[in-house]
């Protein structure tokens, strides 16, 4: 098994690996370095649902999906996240992530990881370059760059999170939303420690956060712009193009992601499996 770093502040692309059938002492490697690189691609791989699952398993328990109508008719652990359409419907989550965010803070204890293995990747006809990119940016680095003052302001502090929040999250059609209308809004600290390095993360975004206990309304939502543009800085990023069999999986407390929709329905088709791993209460 082969480990890159990518030249960013966060990812690293793995290599001459099969998840389906992967030793104690490469699982700990892949582990390790998902910890510390926030964003890792294993490449080629060639995976069942089962497979896949059973992957993902390793890492954690398996998060149910709410958005029941778009997952597998025979694995409800995974959920399409699809642009294709059958009889004029879409069968999987289209438009996933089309604002920064980090999957499902609006919960108590929000996701470690988030995997998505593509099986259709959509690509410029003429260019033959993949559309679709997925970029990530890194919470810890840019928690890092904060001045002594700005941090000193931020220890302590817990942001309001909801999931029909400030600006409702697009990739949440309106029967989406309406099926997370009932999600009660959550706290999470400002700056999240990361349970395994950990390293101080910023940890709010402008789609989700809608205050900050114990501050005006005004000052809260100036902070969480200055602090949600902070972390998605040019300078933290890193950008997945995508190529099918790409197993790719990030961590919900150190990268926040963007999905772009540079593709369209029919000419382009893309076909993913999301599968997302439990994780814990923020501190
Ligand atoms: C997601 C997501 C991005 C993409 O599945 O949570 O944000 O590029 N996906 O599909
Ligand atoms: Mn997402």
């Amino acid at each position: 098994m082969n480990i890159v770093q990518t030249p960013e502040v966060i990812g690293a692309h793995v290599s001459e690996v099969d998840l389906a059938r992967v030793s104690d002492a490469d699982f700990a490697r892949i582990e390790q370095t998902f910890n510390q690189r926030g964003v890792i691609c294993i490449r080629d791989q060639r995976l069942s649902e089962a497979q896949l699952i059973a992957f993902a398993r390793r890492f954690g328990g398996i998060e149910p999906h709410f958005l029941k109508h778009y997952t597998h008719p025979d694995h409800p652990e995974i959920l399409y996240i699809s642009n294709v359409k059958k009889d004029g419907k879409d069968i999987g989550h289209a438009d996933a992530g089309s604002v920064w965010h980090t999957d499902m803070s609006y919960v108590e204890r929000p996701p470690r990881a988030t995997l998505l293995y593509a099986l259709e990747v959509p690509m410029d006809s003429e260019s033959g370059v993949a559309l679709g990119n997925t970029q990530f940016a890194s919470a810890a680095a840019a928690y890092d760059s904060l001045s002594p003052e700005t941090k000193q302001r931020l220890a302590g502090l817990r942001a309001i999170h909801q999931v029909a929040g400030r600006r409702a999250k697009t990739g949440t059609g309106q029967q989406d939303q309406a099926l997370r209308r009932d999600q009660p809004a959550v706290v999470h600290p400002v700056v999240r420690t990361h349970p395994f390095t950990k390293r101080k993360c910023l940890y709010v975004s402008k789609g989700e956060c809608e205050g900050i206990e114990g501050m005006a309304k005004d000052e809260a939502l100036a902070l969480i712009d200055q602090l949600a543009e902070r972390t998605v800085e040019e300078r933290f990023r890193y950008t997945h193009r995508w190529r099918v069999g790409d197993l790719l999986m990030w961590d919900n407390c150190a990268v926040q992601h963007l999905a772009s929709f540079d593709y369209q329905w029919p000419q382009h088709r893309r076909l993913m499996h999301r599968v997302t791993v439990g994780g814990s209460v923020p501190f």
